[in-house]
């Protein structure tokens, strides 16, 4: 009777009624007693044409609804698809670097981005985080990089305070100092996508990535000689450069 199951099921998918009357019970349970073996199956019998079993109307019904469900679904998801083009085609997505997040923006691209690196290789610095590695990273930084992630002591930049998303200040606070140097080195050789991070691959060796993500994972902790390579102006202090710019005023502690 498992073939009588099935073929019930494939009938009624069809449009085909069972000819019998339904004797009540469901035909998932006829299935169990099929299984149990006391009732002879008969493949070639059953297949064939023969016989419809009496519950189909009750399997019908169920896979009407089922019908339904999967309607309902692909018309869900016809209106969010509709309504994610609309928002964009209406001019509600937020374009000025100023205007508010998408929903969710950050911890999806937090997420996406997370995701992905853990699946690459972690290599070790292939550069020592000796004052020598970190000096050459201070002069690639501050030709480099500071404009958009600031310098030690420095007030945010107007490009740095104009981005979006903003550029971390890695000579700030936290920065970078606690991820690792690989990951660092990852999105410096690579940038990031969407958020204006360049990727460097090409335009510095990969030793001068090394040395310039060993400098910021060691951001908290440079010496007198880095503090003073990192100050040798390549770039004009902002407070110089701009002093009409509030962005560039000291902040007040
Ligand atoms: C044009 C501006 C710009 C320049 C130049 C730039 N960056 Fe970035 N960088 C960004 C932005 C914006 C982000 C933030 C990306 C994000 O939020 O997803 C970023 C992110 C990073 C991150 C990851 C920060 C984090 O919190 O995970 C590191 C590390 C980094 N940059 C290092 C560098 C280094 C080193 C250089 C120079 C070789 C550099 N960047 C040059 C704009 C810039």
């Amino acid at each position: 009777m498992v073939t009588r199951g099935l073929e019930v099921a494939v009938g009624t998918g069809w449009g085909l009624r069972g000819g019998r009357a339904g004797t009540g019970s469901p035909s998932f349970l006829q299935f169990e007693r099929c299984r149990n073996g006391r009732e002879k199956v008969d493949w070639r019998n059953n297949a064939g044409l023969g016989e419809w079993s009496g519950e189909s109307e009750e399997l019908g019904e169920t896979n009407n609804m089922i019908k339904g469900l999967i309607l309902g679904i692909l018309l869900g998801l016809l209106l969010i698809a509709g309504c994610v083009y609309l928002y964009f085609s209406s001019g509600h997505a937020p374009i000025a670097t100023s205007a508010p997040p998408i929903p969710f923006e950050k911890t999806f691209a937090r997420i996406g981005l997370h995701a992905y690196l853990d699946k690459l290789p972690h290599p070790a610095p292939q550069v020592a985080a000796d004052e020598a590695n970190l000096i050459s990273g201070a002069k690639v930084y501050k030709e480099q990089c500071s404009v958009c992630h600031g310098l030690p002591g420095e007030p945010k930049g107007a490009i740095q305070a104009g981005m979006y998303p903003a550029p971390p200040q890695l000579f700030h606070g936290t920065g970078v100092t606690d991820d690792d140097a690989w990951e660092s080195y990852w999105k410096v050789e690579n940038g990031i996508r969407m958020s204006g991070m360049p990727g460097f691959k090409g335009q510095l060796t990969e030793t001068q990535i090394w040395q310039v993500s060993v400098l910021v994972k060691n951001a908290d902790k440079i010496t007198e000689p880095v503090k003073k390579e990192l100050a040798a102006g390549a770039t004009t202090p902002m407070s110089m450069a701009m002093p009409e710019n509030p962005a560039a005023k000291p902040k007040k502690k």
